[in-house]
């Protein structure tokens, strides 16, 4: 169900979550694609801290601390959160996990992590929120720090349409899929817009495929930093 602020709220996420929705099929494929080409920037960037925006039940959060990264990580759903810190503990590592809404202001102080990831979250939220989600990143970055990204393409809204019918629009690029999942879809100019004010050092789209060959996801990676001094 979406909340009043027009994108879907932590009962929506926990049911998500619950049902395991969010469990791929499989990890190291998920993590090759979505994880995998952000980690010779972050060691090209001497990232040490890094924060997962939206970190689900933690799989990219465990990986990048198994590298030896400092990590932390925040998603809406106490069911995922809760995963992960188990995840976290099975393994042996220590993780800062905690509940909460990210279109909220971040619970951290300025400056505090090297670099972001988010990884498939930040189209859940219409234009505005997600422009106040971009600034609280840029608050919590190093002058200089990373922000990486995947978000919805344009491209892959007539695959999300046959996945999770039935589908309402809700406004410029913004809809409500299934049992109330919201999403955005970015064209380029809208990616560009959304990093306005930043150094956006790429800009790719990708095509991810499923092992039938069939199409998985369209999508907008995204490298940038924040302003050297801000
Ligand atoms: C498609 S999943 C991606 C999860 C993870 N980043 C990954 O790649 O496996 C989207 C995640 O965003 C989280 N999420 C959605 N809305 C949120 C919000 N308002 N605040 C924090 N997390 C949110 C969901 O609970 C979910 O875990």
């Amino acid at each position: 169900m979406a909340s009043d602020e027009g994108y879907s709220g932590k009962e929506y996420w926990d049911e998500y979550h619950d049902i395991g929705l969010a469990k791929p099929l499989d990890r190291s494929s998920k993590q090759e694609k979505w994880l995998r080409p952000f980690i010779p920037i972050l060691h090209e960037y001497k990232a040490r801290t890094v924060h997962d925006l939206g970190c689900g039940s933690g799989y990219d959060a465990l990986a990048l601390a198994q590298l030896g990264f400092v990590v932390s990580g925040t998603d809406i759903s106490s069911i995922a959160i809760e995963h992960a810190i188990a995840e976290a503990a099975t393994a042996g590592l220590e993780i800062d996990y905690r509940q909460h809404d990210i279109a909220r202001p971040l619970p951290y102080p300025n400056a505090k992590f090297d670099a972001v990831i988010c990884n498939l979250t930040l189209h859940m939220f219409p234009v505005t929120t997600a422009n106040d989600i971009a600034s609280e990143v840029k608050r919590c970055l190093v002058p200089g720090g990373l922000f990486l990204l995947h978000v919805n393409a344009v491209e892959d809204l007539p695959y999300r349409r046959e996945l999770q019918p039935p589908v309402v629009k809700l406004g410029d690029e913004m809809y409500c899929f299934g049992r109330g999942q919201t999403m955005r879809f970015f064209s380029e100019a809208s990616c560009r817009q959304l990093m306005k004010g930043w150094q956006l050092l790429s800009l790719e789209a990708v095509r991810m495929m499923r092992a039938d060959g069939a199409v998985q996801k369209c999508a907008w990676r995204v490298v940038a930093r924040s302003p050297a001094s801000s």
